[in-house]
């Protein structure tokens, strides 16, 4: 069976969602998972773009062993040799060189001829070339890039010898007739193409981002790039998991399939989520929380008779289990343990104590402790970072027809510190006096909330990002209540703030 090659750039192309600011240790703790997951290639990030990039990659390329790490290049020398500094701890690295083709970025992004072009592509392929073994080029815009310049450009690269020729639909305005088309004709037409892999790389933005992907499978691309839960620059990029589901469910059709390993897709997708802060949509394919949900009378009737009458895959199939085992505050430390795993952790005795401790406190509140709240305390502290700020205790004062106002208790830097203030709604009024107890000026430029689970009594998750000069950081909270919930996630993204300072510092020297 053909075999395709995937190349994950949620840490570089994901990470260039609004809103989305992940440190060096949420990358790691990610491309860890990647790995398990059995991605062939993960783009790391992009180097040259600032010391943070670089040493995020770096590390990445470090804690890796299995996958290929990539790290992204312009077609300069200066983004080449950060890429090399980044990517030599790696067992196996490659550089991504970029340069864009189509007319529009040359005429005004780049100003460049055509030849120009074609040089500047050559010249920064021959530098890569006393660094890397394994190079990608990747003409950004192919997908509006005149055909025939486009055949041009990657003939050069097959005679410099990179091992993948990319073909971006960068502004994610092609079809998928359109986009198979280009494989098909490059397959056609360039000299030496067989010697090297084409790869395809879409973006969502008319929704056609995983079919284009998989039209490029069927005029013969041995690459697909995206990310998982399709997050990425403006409406996104090919959902991996969408890839890899469609050709497993339709081998018959495609005749092609991935490495991945399948069951590990729903734990990814929610680590992803859960470190991004961006929600996956409830009807999302695949990873959607109702993907596998039959609400109608009759699709429940069928599936009870038959699950083939309305199921194409299980949720098995992605690591989702039905699982037996209900808690609740009656619940023992081995039961606990054995929910564990179930749902595929194996904590050590320090973890399991300090999560069975929170569990107890949970189920004094919640008769039904459910698989999700259980995950929510076993991630909630999932990338551990410096306290400098800890919240103690939290009194709120509400009524509709007066103005709110929050006492806050926390220590700052190992004093304690307790604040007042008034808001325009409980959780303004929280943040007041947080920010007057931190003595931090921050910005909050993003704010959601989402229940774990159903029901009233479930735990409420806040994900907020805050912002300080040139910096930010995301911060995360989980409670049964929501204005608790909102206080530990500012006050997180207030330790995360406080240790990107330090990293900046540090580089700047
Ligand atoms: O969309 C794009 O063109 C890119 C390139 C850098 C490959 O992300
Ligand atoms: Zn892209």
């Amino acid at each position: 069976m053909r075999k395709i090659y995937i190349f994950d750039t949620t840490l570089r192309d994901g990470e260039q969602s609004p809103g989305v600011n992940l440190n060096t240790r949420e990358k790691v703790e990610i491309a860890l998972q990647l790995e398990r997951l059995g991605i062939d290639r993960i783009e790391a990030g992009f180097p040259a773009a600032s010391p943070g990039d670089l040493a995020a990659v770096d590390a990445v390329a470090r804690a890796v062993k299995k996958s290929t790490i990539v790290g992204l290049s312009r077609s300069r020398t200066q983004d080449i040799d950060a890429a090399y500094e980044a990517l030599k701890g790696a067992e196996d690295a490659r550089i991504h060189l970029f340069l864009a083709t189509s007319p529009i970025h040359r005429k005004y992004k780049l100003k460049m001829e055509k030849d120009q072009v074609i040089e500047t592509a050559k010249e920064a392929i021959r530098y890569a070339k006393k660094y890397f073994s394994q190079i990608e080029f990747s003409a950004e815009d192919a997908g509006r890039t005149e055909i025939d310049f486009l055949s041009e450009v990657a003939s050069m690269a097959v005679r410099e010898g990179v091992s993948v020729f990319n073909v971006p639909d960068t502004v994610g305005y092609l079809t998928p007739y359109e986009y198979g088309n280009i494989f098909k004709t490059l397959k056609e037409n360039v000299e030496g193409i067989e010697k090297i892999q084409l790869s395809a790389h879409c973006h969502d933005d008319l929704g056609m981002a995983t079919v284009n992907a998989l039209a490029a499978i069927l005029n013969g691309a041995d690459q697909i790039e995206g990310t998982i839960n399709g997050i990425g620059e403006r409406a996104g990029n090919t959902a991996l998991e969408e890839i890899a589901l469609a050709l497993e469910t339709r081998q018959d059709y495609f005749g092609a399939k991935t490495s991945l390993v399948l069951s590990e897709i729903a734990r990814t997708s929610r680590l992803i989520s859960k470190l991004t802060g961006m929600v996956v949509p409830g009807n999302k394919a695949i990873v959607g929380a109702n993907a596998f949900a039959h609400e109608s009378g009759i699709h429940q009737d069928g599936m009870l008779k038959e699950k083939s009458t309305y199921e194409i895959i299980s949720p098995e199939t992605i690591g989702l289990k039905e699982s037996k085992l209900v808690l609740g505050k009656h619940s023992g430390r081995h039961a606990f343990r054995e929910k564990l795993l179930d749902l595929g952790y194996t904590a050590s005795e320090e973890r399991l104590n300090e999560a069975f401790a929170k569990f107890k406190t949970l189920a004094d509140k919640k008769k039904d402790v459910t698989d999700e709240d259980i995950l929510a305390i076993l991630e909630e502290k999932l990338v551990e970072r410096p306290e400098v700020f800890h919240l103690e205790t939290i009194y709120v004062t509400y009524g509709n027809e007066s103005v709110p106002s929050a006492k806050v208790r926390m220590t700052v830097a190992g004093s304690e510190v307790t604040e007042e203030a008034e808001g325009n709604g409980s959780v303004d009024a929280i943040y007041n006096a947080i920010d007057k107890a931190s003595g931090e000026e921050v910005t909050l430029s993003d704010y959601s909330i989402k229940s774990v689970g159903r029901g009233k009594d479930a735990q409420g998750e806040v994900h907020v990002v805050l912002g300080q000069g040139k910096l930010s950081a995301q911060g995360r909270g989980v409670s049964t209540d929501i204005l608790e919930a909102s206080a530990r996630a500012y006050i997180d993204a207030l330790n995360g703030l406080a240790e990107r300072r330090k990293s900046f510092e540090n580089v700047q020297g």
